[in-house]
């Protein structure tokens, strides 16, 4: 097969981690007799940079006209400051919104050879970490009309948040579908007792689960929700959530896998074409340290070969090797422990590319 990957590689580990994750897909294309081609474009703080704006154009239509779209990181203290219209995150949801990519899929599973990094107590990480977010990804409070303005002699915000129907159905059919793929058990998470959008997301949940006879479904508010990760994390098989529950659940989620810098992320939409992208961000404080963890970014392009692409046994085989290198003893510095053996960001890509 053909495809054509567009890749930003953003700030601070992005182009480190990037490198790794396309000397993953070369050895797969070369072992499984396919052609990667890639297309570089800019985006995030190095774009304002050069171009004056997180997202120039020319990388939006790239991102259009692609098979997928492979992303490192974006953002970083030295943009904190520059205008809201142009942020580094602000290309992040363009990009997102104009390639319609509403269900972003962000797994929590416990790597085993790594059960001690958990900050959790070993008892309940012992009960196993394996459950997944389809957080929605283009509506709710991040694309709501915004405002500041001068009322009363003071400066008023405000932030809208909406969500219609559809927007809820087609977010609802991806959870079912995932969690008839896995455990056929599937947690709706919202705010039921205060919001509007989240008693129009119970109810369309509700009768979407109709079609699901299979599927068990029930409902948590967000923060039960958000005390029960911690607390008994093995209840959960698959969690549907809207756009900003879903952003503060899934980062918890991760961390008590203990390793944020091994978990992938897809975010796909009504066609194949999706954007993958490790969950982390763009750690400028040890970009070019070589203490970056390329994993979350090589299990990305595994998750791209297998949901936009088709390749089942390609992506097996990338995720069996980063198992076989964790079976070994090799660790990037974020989840060395001692008795294990230290390596680099593009040692660790060495050893991936090798066990393929
Ligand atoms: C994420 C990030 C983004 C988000 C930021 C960078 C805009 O936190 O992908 O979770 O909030 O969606
Ligand atoms: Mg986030």
């Amino acid at each position: 097969m053909k495809k054509t990957i567009t890749v930003i590689k953003g700030d601070g580990i992005g182009p480190e981690i990037v490198k790794e994750a396309m000397r993953v897909m070369d050895r797969v294309a070369e072992k499984f007799g396919h052609t990667f081609t890639y297309q570089e474009a800019a985006a995030g703080g190095c774009a304002i940079d050069q171009y004056g704006t997180s997202l120039p154009a020319e990388s939006l239509e790239k991102c259009l006209n692609c098979d997928s779209v492979l992303l490192g990181a974006v953002g970083g203290p030295k943009w904190d400051n520059v205008d809201p219209a142009i942020r580094p995150e602000k290309a992040l949801l363009t990009i997102r919104k104009e390639m319609g990519l509403y269900a972003n899929l962000r797994p929590a599973k416990l790597f085993p050879q790594l059960a001690s990094a958990s900050p959790l107590k070993q008892s309940i990480v012992d009960e196993g970490i394996d459950f997944l977010v389809v957080r929605e990804l283009i509506g709710g409070v991040y694309f709501g009309k915004r405002e500041t303005k001068e009322v009363d002699g003071e400066l008023k915000a405000t932030d809208e948040m909406s969500y219609s129907e559809h927007e809820i159905e087609r977010i609802a059919r991806v959870a079912f579908n995932t969690a008839m793929k896995r455990g056929k058990k599937l947690i709706s998470v919202d705010k039921a007792n205060v919001l509007d959008t989240s008693r129009l997301w119970r109810k369309t949940v509700e009768r979407i689960a109709s079609e699901y006879p299979q599927v068990e479904l029930s409902h948590m508010l967000v923060d039960n929700t958000a005390m029960q990760i911690v607390k008994r994390p093995s209840q959960f098989d698959v969690v549907v959530t809207e756009n900003m529950f879903g952003d503060i659940l899934s980062d918890e989620a991760s961390m008590i896998t203990g390793s944020i810098g091994m978990i992938p992320s897809s975010s796909l939409g009504e066609g194949t074409r999706g954007m993958y992208e490790p969950i982390h961000g763009s750690a400028p404080d040890i970009a070019g340290t070589g203490a970056a963890n390329p994993v979350g970014t090589i299990l990305s392009a595994a998750m791209m070969m297998k949901y936009s692409f088709d390749m089942d046994a390609e992506s097996d085989a990338v995720e069996a090797a980063v198992n076989k290198v964790l079976d070994q003893g090799y660790r990037t510095a974020d989840i060395y422990t001692e008795g294990t053996k230290q390596v680099t960001c593009s040692q660790m890509g060495d050893l991936i590319v090798e066990n393929i």
